[in-house]
């Protein structure tokens, strides 16, 4: 499990599988609620809606108006509000996950045997989610045997019991018992909505940019590429659940997702190196990248003088990384390439395919106003080894990226 920090939650709100989720958080009694506001506010940073209820007890630890003004909704923690019934079997629906905590040593031990005095108790009962579990109790109590039998009972419910920690204690010990830090419990609920995410446990190798091709120690050949379709395509293929590496030639630009790994390159053949190392591990290569075709056959150790009124470079041809990919690629894995076109871009692009060995063409041209090179939008179509044509609207890059990932998706599964 990766423990996220505060900071990566950040970046990565509103993108992992927490986005849009509905989380239900049931405070008891104990000294451990006062962790339950960053808990609310980790929670709702990442895009999930949040609904907190709380045991009689538990407001003695932790403001209701902190946790409702927090989480934007009201805090619940009566069976009947004035004349008005709680809804409780609705809440428990409601709920895409409940994590109780801190649970106490007395709800802990009421939860696995049924009991049902307050709302808590209530909605624990009627809810259909997956649950789990937060206890916080001094070290003697959760070492007892009562406590360790109720949290086995609790597990063979189906519930994912969150350990305590190790540390200082509200009764000044220091031991077990600590209700886990907050970071831990979601990346417990992280780890759990990513697993279900459509890419989850494949891994995919991205290349964007452009290449630098060295003349002399201070010019380079280079071309107009930002970048920015390969790097919205690394951020796409990480928030469906795909472990990504980016390998980027110089470009200002990053992904905004901290899963994607940047391996930044300069050269075509600094490129090829790291992509040809990579691949062998990968489900997914796209070639994004606009690789220089020639490079000068030498570098000047020293800034090139101007002396005649012409001048000749040699150039020979780099390697050609989407080929060699293709070449070496195995059964299961998936190679999609771009082709950036001026003329009969159709003819090339299926050309491509085939001498490059890939299973997806992506073809831009620059012909059609407001795609390709240095614009926000772009405008493709996808030919597939398949035999399949298809063809995308006008679109910012980061929807077009998201468009190729769904294409990549249903790839998959058939
Ligand atoms: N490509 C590559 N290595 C190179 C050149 C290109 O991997 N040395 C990849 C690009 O990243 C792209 C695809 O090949 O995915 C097609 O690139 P493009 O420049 O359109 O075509 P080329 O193969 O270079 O052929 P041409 O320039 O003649 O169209």
């Amino acid at each position: 499990m990766r423990l996220l920090n505060e900071h990566d939650m950040e970046k990565d709100a509103s993108l992992q599988g927490m986005q849009g989720k509905k989380i239900l958080i049931g405070v008891s009694g104990s000294i451990a609620a006062y962790k339950i506001p960053h808990l609310v506010r980790l929670l709702t940073k990442q895009g999930a809606t949040v609904k907190v209820m709380m045991t009689p007890a538990a407001a003695e630890f932790v403001s209701p108006l902190v946790l409702s003004t927090l989480s934007g909704h009201p805090v619940l923690y009566k069976l009947a509000e004035e004349d008005q019934w709680s809804d409780h079997v609705h809440l428990g629906r409601w709920a895409d996950a409940m994590i109780l905590a801190p649970v106490s040593a007395n709800t802990l031990s009421k939860m696995a045997n049924g009991q049902c005095d307050n709302l808590l108790l209530a909605v624990y009962m009627s809810g259909t989610c997956p649950v789990w579990i937060a206890p916080a109790m001094d070290e003697d109590m959760w070492h007892h045997g009562a406590t360790q039998q109720n949290m086995a009972t609790l597990r063979g419910f189906g519930h994912t019991v969150i350990d305590s920690e190790y540390g200082s204690l509200a009764s000044g010990l220091v031991g077990m018992g600590r209700m886990a830090e907050p970071e831990t419990i979601v990346s417990h609920l992280t780890d759990y909505f990513n697993a279900v995410l459509p890419l989850n446990g494949k891994k995919a190798l991205v290349t964007a940019g452009p290449t630098h091709e060295y003349i002399d120690p201070v010019r380079f050949i280079g071309n107009a590429s930002s970048g920015k379709m390969g790097i919205a395509l690394a951020d796409a293929l990480a928030d469906a659940g795909c472990s990504v590496d980016l390998v980027l030639g110089p470009s200002a630009l990053r992904p905004r997702n901290s899963k994607v790994e940047v391996h930044s390159v300069v050269s075509a053949q600094a490129m090829y190196e790291k992509c040809m190392m990579l691949w062998p591990a990968m489900d997914i290569g796209i070639k994004a990248a606009a690789v220089a075709d020639y490079t000068p056959d030498n570098v000047a150790t020293q800034k090139i003088k101007k002396v005649g009124d012409d001048m000749t470079i040699t150039l020979r041809k780099t390697n050609d990384i989407l080929k060699a990919l293709g070449h070496d690629k195995q059964s299961g894995q998936l190679l999609i390439g771009f082709a950036l076109e001026t003329q009969d871009g159709e003819t090339y692009a299926l050309n491509k395919l085939n001498q490059k060995n890939a299973d997806m063409i992506v073809l831009n041209t620059l012909q059609d106003e407001g795609a390709g090179f240095g614009f926000d939008t772009n405008q493709v179509t996808i030919f597939t080894r398949r035999g399949e044509r298809f063809e995308s609207a006008l679109m910012s890059k980061t929807d077009i990226a998201q468009w190729i990932v769904q294409k990549i998706i249903t790839w998959e599964n058939e």
